[in-house]
């Protein structure tokens, strides 16, 4: 706990995400896959073999570019320094692990950016439309999306359940995620997407309870590569009697006419 609340005060984040606790969400993703190493073990080690294989193939010395970069669980740096001159990592949070290897390599820049351009609008009470033209025009060899669609709804979605209810907050959701899927097209670089498709909450024993679209109906674009389940919270870990776990698939998005 003391840790995790050290992680959030060492986490670099606008103000007005500040306000909404994605410091604490991210210092708590940290600290749930510290807790949760061995359950998480197989995710990992699937999502760094897709992130290195798409390096091998699509990195030319140039930039790459990872959205949802976070506490860096899930990206082989090693892999990918020797193939590119710079890397992106742009995340609304970015904690101390990821602060420490940018001011380590000058080749790592950090972009503190919201990728659903709606948390000052939320902060605000202004219309939420969601939308991010972040590196659009920019010279990219690669783009990933890292185990970050279905994270991007969810503070927003929250705050609109509460007071529009479950049907608009759906609705939201998938506009956040459909926004996302048009800002990677807009990158205009061979996009590798890793994303929850199916998740499923779990009673103490294990049984399903239920099945959620974390995507909110909106499809993954490009070609289907490999699909893994990933134990998030085993029972125990949020409550002793429910637990949950998800699909993930890793897609591959290439823009036109890209050989
Ligand atoms: C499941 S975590 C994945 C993190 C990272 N790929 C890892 O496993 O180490 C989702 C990430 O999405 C980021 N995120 C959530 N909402 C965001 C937003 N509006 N803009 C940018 N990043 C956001 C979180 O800060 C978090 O780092």
């Amino acid at each position: 706990m003391l840790v995790e609340w050290i992680t959030s005060g060492l986490t670099a984040c606008p103000p007005a995400a500040r306000r909404l606790g994605y410091h604490r969400e991210a210092a708590a993703i940290a600290a749930r896959g510290r807790r949760r190493a061995r359950d998480w073990a197989p995710h990992l080690e699937y999502s760094r073999r897709q992130v290195a294989e798409a390096a091998e193939r699509f990195g030319r010395g140039g930039t790459l570019l990872v959205l949802g970069s976070g506490p860096l669980l899930d990206l082989p740096l090693a892999a990918l320094l020797p193939r590119f001159e710079r890397l992106i990592l742009a995340d609304i949070a970015h904690g101390p692990s990821a602060r420490w290897r940018a001011w380590r390599d000058p080749r790592i820049t950090l972009d503190r950016v919201d990728l659903t351009g709606l948390v000052d609008s939320v902060v605000d009470g202004r219309p939420l439309k969601p939308g991010c033209d972040a590196h659009v025009g920019t010279a990219l060899d690669l783009v990933i999306s890292l185990n970050l669609a279905s994270q991007l709804p969810l503070t927003a979605r929250g705050l609109v359940a509460a007071q529009d209810g479950e049907a608009v907050a759906d609705r939201l959701a998938a506009d956040i995620v459909r926004a996302h899927l048009d800002h990677l097209a807009r990158l205009a670089a061979p996009c590798l997407i890793l994303a929850d498709v199916e998740r499923r909450w779990r009673d103490g024993q294990g049984g399903v309870q239920s099945v959620e679209d974390p995507l909110f109906g909106q499809a993954l674009p490009g070609k289907r590569l490999a699909t893994w389940s990933w134990d998030v919270a085993p029972p125990g870990e949020i409550s002793r009697d429910t637990g949950f776990d998800t699909t993930v698939a890793a897609h591959l998005l290439l823009p036109p006419h890209h050989s």
